[in-house]
């Protein structure tokens, strides 16, 4: 398959992009490398797919929200949250439905915060919630068998900054964690969340 990598270079897409490479043509995008893009500027989204071409799949490994107490948290750090995570994703979907070939799947990143609190994480886990249920939604209304799922990991072993912010919590490799996105992309999923951790 064709896939579209975006955020390859972070510490879920490299790990997706080692998963998927020896097997399909993965074309990355970010900012800073592959095919250069803003995923929170739609014109920047557009230009990205026009660049890329038809694709069978497209994966979205980016997404970022406020980490503040709950009383620090500003209308302005929410709206970064859902501008970031929500609304950039939803946007990579809605301007990439014209470039997926029919049954071609979007597989996009929401996390543990949907489902597992903790101290620091509304905006994020407000975030993620919004952005679940928009895969549930989206997906009965894609047209040509197009899917939508989306990964849902727990933090990973390898992002250790985040470690002391998840007390409890058992980090997941991100190997382990990229398999969840062969699963969405390689069978015939949709309308999934598929957690790890
Ligand atoms: N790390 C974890 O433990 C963990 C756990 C659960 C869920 N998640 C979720 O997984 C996703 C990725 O997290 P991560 O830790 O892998 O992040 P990361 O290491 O910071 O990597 C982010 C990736 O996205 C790209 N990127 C960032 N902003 C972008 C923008 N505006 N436009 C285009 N590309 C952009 C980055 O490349 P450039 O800088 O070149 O743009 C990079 O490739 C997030 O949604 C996060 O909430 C992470």
């Amino acid at each position: 398959m064709k896939i579209l990598l975006v955020g390859a270079t972070g510490h879920v897409g490299s790990a997706v992009h080692s998963a998927l490479r020896d097997t399909h043509d993965v074309i990355t995008a970010s900012r800073n490398a592959g095919i250069r893009v803003d995923v929170t500027d739609p014109a920047s989204v557009t230009e990205m797919y026009r660049a890329a071409g038809p694709v069978d799949a497209v994966v979205v490994t980016v997404g970022a929200a406020p980490f503040k107490p709950l009383a620090d948290l500003t209308r302005d750090d929410f709206t970064a949250g859902f501008t970031g995570k929500v609304l950039a994703q939803i946007n990579l979907v809605q301007e990439g439905v014209a470039s997926i070939a029919d049954g071609g799947s979007f597989t996009l990143t929401t996390g543990i915060l949907a489902r597992e609190p903790i101290r620091t994480g509304a905006a994020s886990s407000m975030a993620n919630g919004a952005l679940e249920a928009f895969v549930h939604a989206a997906s009965i209304e894609l047209p040509r068998g197009v899917r939508i799922n989306a990964v849902s990991p727990t933090v990973l072993t390898e992002a250790t900054g985040y470690h002391s912010s998840f007390p409890g919590f058992v980090p997941a490799d991100a190997a382990i964690v990229a398999q969840a996105y062969r699963k969405a992309i390689e069978n015939p999923y949709t309308g999934r969340i598929l957690t790890v951790g």
